[in-house]
């Protein structure tokens, strides 16, 4: 018998559920990913901290990124790795590099895919950035009142 949580249903939030649509496949997946990494690439704030990052071969990084948007939107289970450190270390990156971000990926995700599909990759891509800014930016000590113990 599998254990069962404590929470009641009401508080436990749904578990996200793959996205089942016609032409959203790793295919469309992956020609998303290609596409949008080239903009980032061309970007004049985000070229350059991704260039001082992958130097030579991307396609390592561009299939895994295709992992990643399917396992964020078809729930395959195929990455396998940890966004949060990845990030941690990038110490140039500021919050207002998550907007470039976002408005590229907004814009590139509209392409490929009619609005009701294109919307669900837009609000997976903004929730996991909110929690990747969490991990990067969020101090205690910037949103406690100054006179605060
Ligand atoms: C300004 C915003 C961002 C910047 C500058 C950025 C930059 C980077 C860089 C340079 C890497 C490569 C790190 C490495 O290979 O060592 C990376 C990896 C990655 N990024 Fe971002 N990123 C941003 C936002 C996001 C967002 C919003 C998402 C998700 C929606 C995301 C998902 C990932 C993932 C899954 C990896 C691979 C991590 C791993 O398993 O190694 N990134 N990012």
């Amino acid at each position: 018998m599998t254990s069962k949580s404590v929470l009641p249903d009401r508080v436990r939030p749904a578990a996200e559920q793959p996205l089942i649509r016609p032409g959203v496949d790793r295919t469309s997946i992956g020609a998303l990913v290609r596409k949008f990494y080239s903009r980032v690439r061309k970007d004049k704030r985000l070229g350059p901290i991704f260039a001082r990052e992958i130097v030579g071969d991307w396609e390592p990084h561009l299939e895994k990124m295709t992992d990643f948007w399917c396992s964020v939107i078809l729930k395959s289970g195929v990455y396998q790795g940890r966004p949060v450190p990845a990030h941690l270390k990038l110490k140039d990156v500021t919050e207002a590099d998550f907007e470039i971000w976002l408005a590229l990926f907004r814009e590139t995700a509209a392409e490929p895919f009619a609005p009701e599909t294109s919307v669900v990759f837009v609000e997976r891509a903004q929730r996991i950035a909110a929690s990747l800014k969490l991990a990067m930016f969020f101090r205690l000590d910037r949103t406690a009142p100054a006179d605060s113990q």
